[in-house]
């Protein structure tokens, strides 16, 4: 077997509570062979499970960078990169049910500003800004919002919210019963993890 040293270990989606959801994720200090792999790994499991955002968090990664591909498939639609991405000047506002891959077969309306202005680095290293709406906009507030350690069930109103939680409670019991098996780390060794990841490449932001 060849030895692939800038290789990082094969990235798997993580679903709710793991902690890399519900942690603010931190600022790139910068784009080298590694994060390419990310990237590429990300599209590719994004892809694989039908979506069309993904963000860092979701693969268990601290760092402040999401895809998407309004198509959801390699072979169409647009690859877009967004790394230490900022929000600005929310307007409007319109009602779209969304879903999350860290919390599969949960469907719910969730209301967010119709057009947003987005800040962020390219995978090239390039700085670039986009007014958005649509589509893109919503799925842009989505992923943000993964790096701010927020999901959509943050932004139900309350009768919503209340539905929501059985649906949390299960992912819960899921997880904590993955952890007792000893399929998944307990939370402790997560957030170790997340720490040495975050401390390797981030800024403090
Ligand atoms: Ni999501």
């Amino acid at each position: 077997m060849p030895v692939e040293p800038t290789r990082r270990d094969r990235l798997e989606l993580v679903e709710f509570p793991h902690p890399a959801l519900l942690r603010r994720a931190r600022p790139l200090v910068r784009i080298d062979d590694t994060i390419h792999d990310v990237v590429e790994q990300m599209f590719e499991i994004m892809y694989q499970a039908g979506g069309i955002g993904l963000a860092a968090n979701q693969v268990a990664l601290p760092y402040r960078l999401f895809v998407v591909n309004l198509e959801a498939r390699p072979d169409a639609g647009e690859e877009l990169v967004f790394i230490n991405p900022s929000l600005s000047r929310p307007r409007g506002n319109a009602v779209q049910e969304e879903g999350c891959l860290s919390l599969p077969g949960l469907r719910m309306d969730v209301r967010r500003p119709e057009q947003i202005v987005v800040k962020a680095w390219s995978l090239e290293g390039e700085p670039f800004e986009e007014d958005l709406d649509g589509l893109l906009a919503r799925v842009v507030q989505h992923e943000f919002d993964h790096l701010e350690g927020r999901l959509f069930t943050d932004r139900l109103p309350d009768a919503a919210a209340l539905e929501a939680r059985r649906s949390l409670d299960t992912f819960r019991e899921v997880f904590a019963g993955k952890q007792s098996r000893g399929e998944l780390p307990v939370d402790a060794e997560l957030l170790a993890q997340l720490d040495r990841l975050a401390t390797e490449r981030c800024g403090n932001a």
